[in-house]
């Protein structure tokens, strides 16, 4: 009940404007998100790359409404991405993008738009010396997404995907990207979907995260396996044993702000380690998404919101 109040609210333009209108919310946002500007996503990548963990850098954004906010949005990653480079930190920060930002729900060409504006971020990415990964929305854009990632793929064969366990499709999805060099994200899934396409329960998206995470350790590509979930994490890497993988044929991930210090032990024990780090103005959805997944972030932000 509380995470779909929390999903629906993350959509509501009234909801929005009523809780940005509270400054102090900056301090709570802060925990999840690096902050406004390009230069403190690079200052919070630094520090993150300083503690032996890598980045994908995601430039907040979504649901855009023309063209030229989408073409604005692949500028904002083009600039990330030559920042990325001219600090030398593109070895170890990668970016993350959501098409519906460059352009995808536009209803004139709007597949054609975010196809074209990502190119443009991937052709900044090669240039830089690092790759890029397609976020997965909503389930009404899995087909497109995965349609212009193998579009993309055929120029960028490193372009990563994700995948959403929650998803009752995507075990087959995982069977088709398991091929060598195919970069997929495994994350369970953040969104509000009907029963006709997604698994409901935790038990039930949990068993279906452990099936996906099967095919992709058993496959030839490289499974990114992005979970909190401390059994996840303890299974991905049984898996990975038993699929005689290297360590350097898989990485973690987890987002900024969450369980750093298991971040921190998983990349001592020598895994690649990946954090997930948003900057930019458009926090609302990502940050709503962030409550709705744990109760405990909505208490710890009404009562900031109660004594400001
Ligand atoms: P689960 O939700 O079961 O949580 C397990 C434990 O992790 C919790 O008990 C708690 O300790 C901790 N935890 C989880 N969420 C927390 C939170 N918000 N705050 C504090 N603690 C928390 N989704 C999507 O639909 N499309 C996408 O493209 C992506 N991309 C993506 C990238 C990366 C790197 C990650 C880690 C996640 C995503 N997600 C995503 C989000 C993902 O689908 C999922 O909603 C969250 O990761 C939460 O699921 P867990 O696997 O962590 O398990």
């Amino acid at each position: 009940m509380l995470r779909s109040a929390l999903l629906a609210a993350s959509r509501s333009p009234q909801v929005r404007t009523m809780v940005e209108k509270f400054p102090p919310t900056h301090a709570i946002v802060e925990r999840f998100v690096a902050g406004d500007r390009l230069d403190q996503g690079v200052a919070a990548t630094e520090k993150l790359v300083a503690s032996g963990r890598k980045v994908t850098l995601d430039h907040l954004g979504e649901d855009t409404k023309d063209a030229d906010q989408a073409a604005g949005t692949a500028l904002a990653y083009e600039h990330l991405l030559t920042a990325l480079k001219e600090t030398g930190l593109a070895a170890d920060a990668e970016v993350s993008v959501k098409l519906s930002a460059v352009g995808q729900f536009l209803p004139v060409d709007g597949e054609k738009i975010a196809l074209e504006n990502a190119r443009r971020i991937c052709e900044a990415a090669a240039d830089a010396g690092t790759t890029v990964t397609l976020d997965m929305e909503d389930h009404t854009t899995t087909d497109s997404t995965l349609a212009i990632a193998r579009e993309l793929r055929a120029d960028f064969p490193w372009l990563g995907v994700v995948l959403q366990a929650y998803l009752r499709r995507t075990e087959a999805d995982c069977r088709d990207l398991a091929h060598e060099g195919s970069r997929v994200r495994i994350c369970k899934g953040a969104y509000k979907e009907p029963e006709s396409v997604a698994f409901q329960g935790k038990r039930d998206v949990d068993l279906a995260y452990v099936r996906a995470l099967k095919v992709l350790m058993a496959g030839e590509g490289y499974p990114m396996v992005a979970s909190h979930d401390p059994n996840m994490i303890k299974i991905a890497g049984q898996l990975a044993e038993w699929n005689k993988r290297d360590v350097s044929s898989f990485e973690y991930q987890m987002l900024y702000g969450i369980r750093p210090e298991e971040q921190l032990r998983l990349a001592e024990a020598g895994n690649t380690m990946r954090v997930y780090l948003p900057y930019g103005q458009e926090w609302y959805g990502y940050f709503m998404r962030r409550l709705a997944e744990r109760p405990a972030n909505l208490t710890f932000f009404l009562r900031a919101m109660a004594t400001r």
